[in-house]
């Protein structure tokens, strides 16, 4: 019995200094999209632990709509978010809402993407985007033997959306990788597109990104050419290739890359259409943030592991780099379903 009664006690005692912590504090969670499942798993995952960790939240979704989430992020200023946490749609648009909440004393973090262009940025919480690419481009340099196998092979690239600083990272990461074997001759780019702004896909969208490939399969590759990888910076836009490569009339299927681990994607990676995704576990990027939003609040040093890489124009961004983790047909069961990220019905 006095066991149980000092057990209630503690419990009581942590349920206290929980709420003492966070009682009327209020966090502003400004995300780009629910088109995008990555982005409604970002938002639940985060509002669940910051209520359970006591805090009120606004939690509000754009729809890949600037001018919506410029409103959104003000009437959290004006509504007294202590904190709010902004996964912009475009990286540089939210500069005025940005200085109004600098002036007021709110603190800003920028989540998986940076905010440019501003100094009312005080962190930044993402994964590494750049080993996000260099995932991606040796991924396709191993399964190629590139160092090894005589080639040539025939590679097509697509990037992300400009107005994403993510998308620069993703596309380099991969690109440095593949460069050296572009530039010996052993990967040929018969499209000749290998500029970012030449494979960039506006908004990441899929039905973007597969015009873009029926494109270049109708002018490339319409009387059977090879065809042995399209690099893809992320799921959605993976998707698009994919979807456009039903009708690519050449021999066998290419190796296709990604990032995010969506649902259909993950499918297709089952169904062996898609070779490989990068899992970004957006649990951990959220129990980042909200350790962020606890120190920040509690008036301690707020964690970082990089002070250097991010630079939005104005400030150079102290961010914590999160690790992106390979995932393939072999792997996804206990990546996504042993650790309760989907389970298996939801990848039937
Ligand atoms: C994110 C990716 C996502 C892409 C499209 C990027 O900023 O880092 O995970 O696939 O946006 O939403």
């Amino acid at each position: 019995m006095k066991r149980i009664l000092s057990v209630l006690l503690c419990l009581l005692m942590v349920c206290v200094s929980i709420s003492a912590l966070a009682e009327g504090e209020k966090v502003g969670v400004s995300m780009p999209t629910k088109d995008l499942q990555r982005w409604v798993q970002d938002g639940e995952n985060m509002e669940k632990e910051l209520k359970a960790a006591g805090f009120e939240v606004e939690l509000q979704y754009a729809s890949n709509d600037v001018p919506t989430q410029l409103n959104q992020v003000e009437t959290m200023v004006d509504n007294g978010c202590n904190v709010i946490v902004i996964s912009a749609i475009e990286g540089s648009s939210l500069g005025t809402a940005l200085a109004k909440a600098k002036e007021k004393g709110i603190k800003i973090i920028a989540y998986d993407r940076l905010l440019m262009d501003s100094d009312a940025v005080d962190f930044y919480a993402t994964f590494d985007n750049y080993m996000v690419g260099t995932v991606q481009g040796n991924y396709v340099k191993e399964k190629l033997d590139l160092d090894n196998a005589a080639g040539p092979f025939y590679i097509e690239f697509t990037a992300g959306d400009p107005g994403d600083n993510n998308a620069g990272y993703f596309f380099n990461g991969a690109f440095d990788v593949l460069k050296p074997y572009i530039e010996s001759g052993k990967l040929v780019v018969r499209s000749g597109q290998t500029a970012f702004e030449q494979v960039a896909t506006p908004t990441w969208k899929t039905d973007v990104a597969q015009k873009r490939a029926d494109d270049i399969l109708t002018a490339y590759y319409a009387n059977g050419e090879q065809l042995d990888v399209w690099l893809c910076s992320n799921d959605s836009t993976a998707l698009g290739v994919t979807n456009a490569l039903d009708n690519y009339t050449g021999e066998g299927w290419p190796i296709i890359t990604g990032q995010d681990c969506d649902i259909a994607n993950t499918k297709n990676m089952i169904a062996g259409k898609q070779s490989m995704s990068v899992f970004k576990d957006t649990r951990t990027l959220a129990a980042r943030v909200v350790t962020m939003i606890k120190q920040i609040l509690a008036g301690e040093e707020v964690e970082v592991n990089d002070t250097e890489t991010y630079n939005n124009n104005v400030i150079t961004v102290p961010s914590y780099l999160c690790e992106p983790v390979f995932a393939d047909a072999n792997n996804y069961k206990e990546l996504l379903i042993d650790s309760g990220y989907y389970t298996e019905d939801q990848l039937q």
